[in-house]
């Protein structure tokens, strides 16, 4: 008797701490019964009608900014990787070369994501498409290093390339590992889109094998945890690294949780360490699960603009893209039911109530409305993403 409540006791320990990857009843249609080859005419018919705002000359889109454009990009590579064909391998290479072209480094805004070490874009003409997980961008997986908090500097209060006194600690915990939004001496910010974007470093530590960017990758992975992730698992937005300021607690974003778990996703990969994969988990299952971008039935709110475009419209495209990575990488089972249930909800809600023809409207609960190129592009990833989540 005496062992067997203490078996019962500890059971119940293990299932109050356990990751609950149930998926809620209360979701709208969260399985498809379309097969393969629909889904992936689904999904190139989806980016064959943003293709009529493609300005050639500068690889951007009529209706969308720069940074959109380039997730308009890595949506036709994943798309011809997901679908094993290579429909749109050209159009990325020349589009590609064009964007390097005109921005060193395909840097337009001097934002620390972009601006990255003058690497020659990874899609050129001779290389074949889809070794490397298609997003970030090329550019994105050279994060300037000068960006990074190093733990000396955080010790010294001092960063070679800031103007202002560094917080080694916010909150108690060390500031190293952060990863300054910007270049510019005198900006403050350190944030969760460049630093929980450990995954350039992860997949740089992918592809080379060098222990330098897996380090790289820990440290920030570190930064996130201790310092820009909320009670609830959902990543916050900025750290300022001067005087500790934060982001109003009410900025949580789609994208922010959407490229932590990428990059978490990535560096348990590349580590085989348990507790990343613990820690991806834990944000994956908040950003599924009682997300403020949400309702009850599942599908995603923000950045709904049926008039206008802005940043925000696209946001959530970044969380699918993240969460369709972790499940292709994953081998827990139930995670990957939960973000196969999760793209279904999204790929229902679009098809169902937000579609005319093959565009979209970026109010993802509907109505449907006249193509919009920022509609269509949050609408690109969650089509591509349902050819193999399914
Ligand atoms: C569908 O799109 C067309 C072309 O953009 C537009 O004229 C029409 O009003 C749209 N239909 C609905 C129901 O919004």
């Amino acid at each position: 008797m005496y062992s067997k409540s203490i078996v019962v006791a500890l059971a119940l320990c293990g299932y109050a701490t356990a990751q609950d990857f149930g998926v809620p009843l209360s979701w709208r249609k969260f399985s498809n019964t379309r097969p393969l080859n629909e889904r992936i005419s689904i999904a190139q018919a989806a980016i064959n009608a943003i293709l009529p705002q493609l300005n050639s000359a500068t690889a951007e889109f009529n209706g969308i900014g720069f940074w959109q454009s380039g997730n308009v990009w890595s949506v036709l590579a994943n798309q011809d990787r997901i679908a094993g064909s290579t429909v749109n391998q050209a159009r990325v290479i020349a589009n590609l070369n064009t964007a390097f072209r005109l921005n060193a480094n395909y840097d337009k805004f001097h934002s620390t994501t972009t601006r990255c070490g003058g690497q020659r874009p990874r899609y050129m003409p001779t290389e074949p498409m889809g070794i490397l997980p298609c997003y970030p961008m090329p550019c994105l997986v050279n994060l300037k290093r000068s960006s990074v908090i190093t733990p000396a500097q955080a010790s010294a209060g001092r960063h070679p390339a800031k103007s202002f006194t560094l917080a080694g600690t916010c909150d108690g915990k060390s500031m190293a590992g952060g990863v300054f939004w910007r270049p510019t001496a005198d900006d403050q910010g350190v944030n969760s889109v460049t630093t929980g974007y450990a995954p350039p470093r992860s997949f740089l530590a992918e592809i080379t094998g060098d222990q330098k960017y897996t380090n790289a990758a820990i440290q920030s992975a570190n930064w996130m945890r201790s310092l820009n992730i909320n009670s609830k698992n959902l990543a916050l937005d900025t750290v300022n690294a001067h005087d500790c300021s934060r982001s109003p607690d009410g900025w949580i974003f789609t994208y922010n949780s959407g490229k932590l778990i990428e990059g978490l996703g990535v560096l348990s990969h590349v580590t085989g360490d348990n507790q990343w994969d613990t820690l991806m988990a834990n944000v994956l299952i908040a950003s599924t699960k009682g997300a403020p971008w949400q309702g009850s039935n599942g599908v995603i709110t923000e950045g709904s603009s049926p008039n206008s475009n802005n940043d925000g419209v696209s946001f959530k495209s970044v969380l699918i893209r993240g969460l369709h990575e972790a499940f292709e990488r994953s081998s827990n089972n139930d995670l990957r039911i939960l973000v196969h249930s999760y793209v279904d909800v999204q790929y229902n809600a679009l098809l169902d109530l937000a579609a005319n023809g093959s565009t979209y409207s970026s109010r993802w609960a509907g109505p449907p409305q006249g193509f919009t190129t920022w509609g269509q592009l949050a609408a690109l990833d969650v089509m591509t993403s349902a050819i193999n989540a399914n």
